[in-house]
């Protein structure tokens, strides 16, 4: 995974057939996604569930990109293990979700991944401040995680700020949250580069008729296109 600031499209797998990861994942690869956002929810950090790392090890053959693993779950270090052995690229951890987040961001480093973090709307850029050089992705939320197909929030002060801050330390800025093609080139303006969208590029599609993954994610790219 080498670095580069060119705008990424990480479709969410949230919005994807649950019964049928493999293919989707294929299909969003095959229609021009750069990265797999992967969403692990554990019904107490968020009000919602989603899957565990058994699940995560078994999309990792279908991933041929960077597998991008979002965890919305608290405690985060016992877990770090096992998301390195399914084979994330990317394992994000919210500020939020304990007390050691400096500690946390070393051990994912230390597991072997790229250590990303995570900002709810209601924490501010100051959170990180202290931890720009150990982390490799911060992650602005721009919805209050849990669920697809919420309404955007508007960060973009937050990320200006985060992108003032980070200078030319290699660390990229991903958004997550109510990204559609009217969104993107707010959050592109302000800095950021990786845009995920869950419902913007499932939206109207399938793994039968993939192209609409294609539509709606070169939809996305072309809003942003100039920045
Ligand atoms: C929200 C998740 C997001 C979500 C985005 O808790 O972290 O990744 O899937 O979905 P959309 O793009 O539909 O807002
Ligand atoms: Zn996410």
């Amino acid at each position: 995974m080498s670095f580069d600031r060119s705008i990424k499209i990480a479709p969410s797998i949230l919005s994807a057939d649950f019964a049928n990861f493999g293919q989707e994942i294929q299909a969003i690869e095959a229609q021009g996604a750069d990265w797999v956002h992967v969403d692990v929810m554990d019904g107490h950090f968020v009000p919602n569930l989603t899957f565990g790392p058994a699940a995560v090890k078994a999309f990792r053959p279908h991933v041929k990109t960077v597998m991008d693993v979002h965890l919305m779950i608290a405690p985060v270090d016992p877990y770090i293990d096992a998301y390195a052995d399914a084979g994330a690229d990317v394992l994000t951890a919210h500020v939020e979700a304990g007390p050691h987040i400096h500690r946390t961001l070393q051990a994912i480093r230390a597991a072997g991944m790229k250590a990303g973090v995570a900002l709810n709307p209601g924490t501010p850029a100051e959170a990180v401040a202290h931890l720009l050089d150990l982390t490799d992705l911060i992650c602005v939320m721009t919805v209050n995680p849990g669920f697809g197909g919420q309404k955007f929030i508007d960060m973009t002060g937050k990320i200006r700020a985060l992108r003032q801050m980070i200078g030319d330390r290699p660390v990229h800025i991903e958004i997550d949250g109510g990204v559609d093609p009217s969104t993107a080139p707010l959050v592109a303006e302000a800095g950021a580069d990786v845009l995920v969208a869950g419902s913007a590029v499932f939206r109207g599609g399938s793994v039968s008729q993939p192209e609409v993954y294609g539509d709606n994610i070169r939809a996305i790219r072309a809003a942003v296109s100039g920045n």
